[in-house]
């Protein structure tokens, strides 16, 4: 997982933090899913790795199943996912009440957390009036 995450991170498009990061998604039937960050000139559009790979999975057609997920970064301390990417992580993830493993690294080390320890309280589909199973 971290080393696709790594492997992921080569195609980041980041010339302006020159900040590379990669994410591995890996779901219940052995598929995964990878992306790196594409950063803008206009720097808010910027997209970071997870939440590519999240977009990307649900564009695929996966609704669920999601396992672990593994964010590699380069710098001196694991990459761990923004505030965006817990909740847009998390919004796969509920599709199945899954609380996947969260594997975030740099170079070395390797912090190892549940979706749930990065987004207690998460609010999702389920809050919302109507059967997020239509969705
Ligand atoms: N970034 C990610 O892709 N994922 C993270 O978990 C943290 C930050 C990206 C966003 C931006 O392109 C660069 O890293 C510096 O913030």
């Amino acid at each position: 997982m971290l080393a696709l995450a790594r492997k992921a991170a080569e195609n980041a498009y980041a010339p302006y933090s020159r900040f590379p990061v990669g994410a591995t998604l890996r779901f219940a039937d052995g598929g995964v899913v990878s992306a790196a960050n594409v950063e803008n000139a206009s720097y808010g559009l910027s997209l970071c790795a997870e939440t590519l790979a999240v977009a990307k999975a649900l564009a695929q057609g996966r609704r669920g199943g999601l396992v672990a997920v593994a964010v590699a970064g380069s710098g001196a301390r694991p990459v761990t996912p923004c505030g965006r990417c817990r909740q847009v992580i998390s919004e796969l993830a509920a599709l199945d009440h899954a609380d996947p493993l969260v594997w975030c690294a740099d170079g070395e080390s390797v912090l190892e957390l549940r979706l749930s320890q990065l987004l207690p309280h998460a609010f999702g589909p389920g809050d919302l009036p109507g059967d997020p199973d239509e969705a």
